[in-house]
């Protein structure tokens, strides 16, 4: 049976396409899920979207997919370099977590290259635009995590 996926994106991916397209593309996040769920047809998974600003709304949203998702894939923009509650979120929940940037972390501000969830998550997967997404789908989808 195939996977079920959850797509969580963190504050302000909700304005992509509009928000810096140099760096982040013109690509908005619509198009971005779209591009995911149909890529998902390949695995014969199924994936959902979710988008909040909310701190406590990405770990509702992480505790949540506890037995209803196989994995989730996940851009914490810019909590993820000092949110230890998300960092503590994804180690309490039984399920493998991807973390995603569209850019890459690593080429930005210093204080972009530190990610405090990367430890607890399985992959860390950046700089790709949305073939970080397709990454970590493959990444969810074709092996064993
Ligand atoms: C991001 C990178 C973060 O540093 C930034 O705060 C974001 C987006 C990315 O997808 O490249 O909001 O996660």
């Amino acid at each position: 049976m195939g996977k079920h996926i959850l797509v969580l994106n963190g504050p302000n991916l909700n304005l992509l396409g509009i928000r810096e397209p140099g760096i982040y593309g013109n690509d908005t996040l619509e198009t971005l899920c779209e591009t995911v769920k149909k890529e998902a047809e390949i695995y014969g998974a199924t994936v959902d979207c979710l988008q909040s600003n909310h701190e406590g709304a990405l770990i509702d949203a992480l505790h949540a997919a506890m037995g209803v998702y196989d994995g989730v894939i996940f851009n914490a923009g810019a909590y993820t370099h000092y949110s230890y509650a998300l960092r503590d979120a994804i180690a309490a929940i039984r399920l493998p977590v991807v973390e995603v940037h569209l850019s890459d972390i690593h080429a930005r501000e210093p204080f972009r290259h530190v990610s405090v969830i990367e430890p607890v998550c399985v992959a860390q997967i950046s700089g790709l635009g949305v073939g970080s997404y397709l990454k970590a789908l493959a990444l969810l989808c074709e092996e064993e995590v």
